[in-house]
């Protein structure tokens, strides 16, 4: 009797620490740092200590970016109209308050490397400026500034900076809308886009802006 009850004591206490660990909130820097209590790896191994990014990886600059437009992406790949196997797993990891906490932890952190992807070829940049700035209308393609901005560092919620990510992040996000394994993009806007670029194109404008410094003063809210 005496050792039933202390067995229902540890488990009144085993609950409650349960309980404690789910009231505890961590805070956005700190899953980013260490990563959550459901098994979310930190975000700091893949996206760089200050949220700048893996270039060559292909592990996106979150770092200054808009917090609505970083939630809406988590979103994406949890309910899989955005699927990429690595970022895919951690964001089933991540509840709707942690993904508050990151989003609005990254958007407020100060770009650290505004200078852009160095490793950008020279040669294709012109022509990637000429898209980014004219588009390219016998082909049916808009200019990328005229949603992305001026500079690139994004419009809102809805249009991101696409300033200063790598060269690979950038097409392998085109590539992803071509073959339709990005697709919560509002009404099918990039994926039209990325239909009517050829592949010089998309690595053109790719080299074009990522070679553009990025800005987290913008935070994706400035004016074209
Ligand atoms: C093991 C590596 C890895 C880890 C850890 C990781 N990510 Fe990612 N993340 C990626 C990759 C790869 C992509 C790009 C996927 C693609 O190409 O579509 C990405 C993309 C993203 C995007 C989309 C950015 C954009 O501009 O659209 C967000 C938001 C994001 N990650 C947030 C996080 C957060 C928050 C954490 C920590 C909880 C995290 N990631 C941990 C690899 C990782
Ligand atoms: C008509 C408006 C519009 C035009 C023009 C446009 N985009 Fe986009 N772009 C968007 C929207 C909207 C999103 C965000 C999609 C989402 O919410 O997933 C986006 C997202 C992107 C992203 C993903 C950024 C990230 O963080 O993952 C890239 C890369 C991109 N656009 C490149 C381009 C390029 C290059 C051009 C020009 C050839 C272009 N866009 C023209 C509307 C546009």
């Amino acid at each position: 009797m005496n050792s039933l009850r202390q067995l229902g004591f540890c488990l009144l206490l085993a609950s409650l620490e349960l309980a404690h660990v789910e009231v505890r909130a961590e805070t956005g820097e700190q899953i980013a740092k260490s990563g959550n209590a459901a098994g979310a790896p930190a975000c700091i191994t893949c996206h760089g200590s200050a949220g700048q990014g893996q270039g060559a990886a292909g592990f996106p600059r979150l770092a200054g970016m808009n917090a609505d437009y970083l939630a809406a992406q988590l979103q994406g790949f949890q309910d899989g109209t955005r699927t990429n196997p690595i970022m895919g797993a951690v964001a089933k990891l991540i509840s709707s308050a942690d993904a508050k906490a990151l989003t609005a932890y990254y958007a407020a952190i100060s770009v650290i490397d505004a200078t852009g992807d160095a490793a950008a070829s020279n040669s294709s940049v012109a022509a990637g400026e000429a898209l980014a700035k004219n588009g390219a209308w016998k082909n049916g393609v808009p200019a990328c500034a005229q949603c992305h901005g001026a500079t690139g560092h994004g419009v809102g919620a809805a249009f991101p900076q696409i300033a200063g990510q790598s060269v690979v992040y950038l097409s392998n996000q085109l590539q992803a809308w071509k073959t339709g394994t990005r697709k919560n993009d509002p009404m099918g806007l990039m994926h039209g886009i990325a239909l009517k670029l050829s592949v010089a194109d998309v690595n053109a404008v790719a080299a074009y802006y990522a070679r553009l410094p990025s800005s987290s003063a913008s935070n994706g809210t400035t004016k074209p």
